[in-house]
This record gives C-alpha cells, structure tokens and sequence, in this order.
C-alpha cells in the first residue's frame, strides 16, 4: 500500500492485470461482479462494494453482486436501493460520481440510519458502445477511502466488467430463450400427437363402425332384394342407411373443423377473428369493441392459421382471466404490414412474473408469431390492463 492507504500505482496496474486474467475465464455474471469487486475495493481502500443493472426491458435496478454491508441496504427494506438519486447520478449522466460525505449528500433521498459509520463513496458508470448498462459502486469509512485519485483505475476496471457482463447477459438470455422455444416446442409436438390420437380414435370409433355398418345394411338391402315380397324391408334398411350416411358426413365435418378453423376459408380471418371475439368475449359478460381498418388478402395460410390461433389466446385470455369491462379488437391490414390488437381495461397482469409451469398461452403466442417473422408486445400491469400487439409483415396486400 503507498500513502493515504490505497494501493500504489505499480499496486494498481497489478490488481488491474490480475482482474484482467480473471475476467477472461468467468462464465458467470456474479463471478465477474464479485472479481470487480474486489479488486475495486482493494483499489480504492473501501469497505463495501456493488454492481447495479439496469434491466433492460423494465428499466429497474437489479443488484447483480454485493461485498460488504452498504448503509442504504440496511435504510431500505429489502437491500433495494432504487430510486435514491445518489445512486442513479452516474447511470443518468454517464459519469463517475466521487461523494465526500454520502450521509450529507443532498442526493440521497432516504436517511441513512443512526450511527451509520459509512461515509465515502464512488460510483463509476458501467458502459458498453455509449449504452449505460448499470454502475459500479464503492463505500468506505476511511478518510482517504474512494477519493478522486481512484477514480482512474475504477473506471478501468469498469470499462473492463461492463463488456464481460453484456456478454454472459446475452448469452444467458439467448439460453432461456432457447430453453423457451424447446418448451413450446415439445408441447406443440405433445398437442398434436394427442390431435392426431384423437382424430384416429374418431375416424376408428365413429367413421370406421359406421362405414362398417352401412356397408352391411347395403349388404343386408341387396339381399332382401333377391328375395321376392320383401322390398319394404329393403327400403326400410336403405333408409337407415342413408341416416348413417348423414351421421358419418357430420362426424368427417367435425374432424375437418378440427384440422382448420373453415371460418378462416369462410370469410377471411378479420371476419373470422370478430365472429370469434364476438361469441366468447359476449359470453364472458364483457363488451366488445371492434375496429377493422384494410383487407388481408393473399395470406399465406400458416401465417393466417397463426394470427388466428395467436389472436384466439389472447381473446380466450381476455375471457378467462381480465375481469374486464371492456375489450378492444383493432384489425388492420396495411401495404407492408399486418396489425392485431387485443386490449381490455381488465385486472392486467405482471408478464415477468407469470410462472413457466401450467401457462403455455403468451409463450406459444410468441413462439408461433416468431415463425412469421412477426413481432408481439405485452404490455400489462396489476390493475392497468393488458395489451397486446402483433405485427406481421406482409408482401404484397392488396390494401
Ligand atoms: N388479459 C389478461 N388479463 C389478466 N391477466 C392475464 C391476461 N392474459 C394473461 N394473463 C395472466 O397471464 C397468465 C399467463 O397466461 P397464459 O396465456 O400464458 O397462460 P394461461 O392462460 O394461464 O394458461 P394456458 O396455457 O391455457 O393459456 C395467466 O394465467 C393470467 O394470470
Ligand atoms: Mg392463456
């Protein structure tokens, strides 16, 4: 250690290649934070340590990794910090921030509590390409702790974390997304075993015995044909038949209604959607609003069996789960692209937090949208509602 106790510069460019080399080898998120963090804290003669994030999607604050006791973590219920300005200063400037006296600082928007020895802090910025990914930050209680000399080597070490961490963040995204698709993926396969299980158990049980059957009653009427006196007979067994006939023409329908929705043949996939919005949103007791704006003319048909079924599930979970007064249906075919929007001023719900076992609805919305090229957005909170919103690229529509 050189003067003031922090480390001196050959000290520092030891600590700075050291982290380096570890760097290069963590596979994980919280062992590159914690790498960082020791070796700031031995740069900077502190005390505690942390790597805040910025989740990208929510825009809140996670704490990736902690060393040490930081006072706010023991002012704030639950060792959440968010919301103090002192700690989004750097995040929002993109600047080290260097605090003589944190229990002073105008910044800090909560009392820290009696006693707190803790005093000193700096926080450096965590940047990859000019995007602001989250902050480093460090607190001490000595005097020369987290002073302005050492904001030079944080900012390397942070210069150093910040790409690490967008790294293995990408890479375990990518990997629940993966683990996603799989999901989906094995459940299609599972959902259309059991179709096909059901439709063989139908054409088996129902078209087979009755086909059987009227193939012997024909067989039957044929006989009782050859035989003088008994043609009443034979038409009363051929007109049992054709009553079998009528039975086993219903039943093919029925396994052809289950192969593709025939609305979508009918009378083209807004009318269809609305017709369907129309009966199960009517009957969950909500009211129903529906704007059409263009013609979907030309889809491909997997792109209009998907947007069906996705539209479907969010429809049905409109009905089974919003509680709404109202639902809005928007349908808009454009030159270039194809719009659906549910909305319902319903309980809403929060989309991070729905659990993956026994939901299969909004992944498989995603999933099968993703297999268009298309786009899909929730946007829900508890008590605001949901909204979702798919687009579709389109070649060539008519409107
Ligand atoms: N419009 C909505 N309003 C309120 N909550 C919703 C809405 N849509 C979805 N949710 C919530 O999100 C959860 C997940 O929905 P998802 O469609 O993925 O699964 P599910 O409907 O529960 O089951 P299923 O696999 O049969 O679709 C629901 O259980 C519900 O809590
Ligand atoms: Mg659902």
């Amino acid at each position: 250690l050189g003067r003031n106790g922090q480390p001196s510069s050959r000290d520092q460019l030891r600590l700075i290649a050291g982290l380096s080399r570890r760097l290069s080898g963590q596979s994980t998120i919280t062992g590159a934070c914690n790498d960082a963090l020791r070796a700031g804290m031995a740069l900077t003669a502190t005390t505690c340590g942390e790597v805040l994030f910025r989740d990208a999607r929510t825009h809140q604050l996670v704490c990736l990794a902690a060393r040490g006791e930081f006072p706010w973590c023991a002012a704030q219920s639950g060792g959440h910090r968010l919301g103090s300005k002192l700690v989004e200063a750097p995040l929002n400037d993109q600047e080290p921030v260097c605090v003589a006296d944190v229990a002073t600082d105008q910044r800090l928007d909560f009392p820290l509590p009696p006693g707190a020895p803790l005093r000193r802090a700096v926080s450096v910025p965590l940047t990859v390409r000019g995007r602001t990914l989250g902050a480093i930050n460090f607190c001490g209680t000595d005097e020369s702790a987290a002073g302005p000399g050492s904001l030079g080597a944080l900012t390397v070490i942070a210069g150093l974390l910040a790409p690490v961490i967008e790294n293995l963040y990408l890479g375990e995204r990518a990997t629940s997304q993966e683990a996603e698709r799989r999901r989906f993926l094995v459940r299609e396969l599972e959902a259309s075993e059991d179709e096909r299980r059901r439709i063989a158990r139908e054409l088996h049980d129902g078209l087979g015995q009755d086909l059987t059957g009227l193939a012997m009653s024909i067989d039957t009427a044929l006989a009782m044909l050859a035989k003088p006196g008994e043609e009443d007979n034979a038409r009363a067994t051929l007109e049992r038949s054709r009553e079998t006939a009528a039975n086993v023409l219903r039943d093919i329908r029925r396994v052809i209604l289950a192969l593709r929705p025939p609305a979508l043949d009918d009378m083209g996939l807004f009318a269809a959607l609305e017709a369907y919005a129309k009966r199960t949103i009517g009957d969950a007791g909500i009211q129903l609003h529906v704007s059409t704006s263009g013609r979907p003319d030309g889809l491909p048909p997997l792109v209009e069996n998907v947007l069906f079924r996705a539209t479907q599930e969010a429809i049905n979970n409109v009905a089974r789960h919003s509680g709404a007064t109202s639902c809005w249906l928007t349908l808009s075919a454009g030159k270039a692209r194809l719009r659906i929007n549910v909305r319902d001023d319903g309980v809403g719900f929060d989309a991070a937090a729905v659990p993956q076992q026994g939901h299969f609805g909004l992944g498989s919305m995603r999933e099968r949208v993703a297999l268009i090229d298309g786009r899909i957005l929730v946007t829900s909170a508890p008590g605001s509602g949901t909204r979702i919103d798919i687009r579709v690229p389109v070649k060539g529509n008519a409107s």
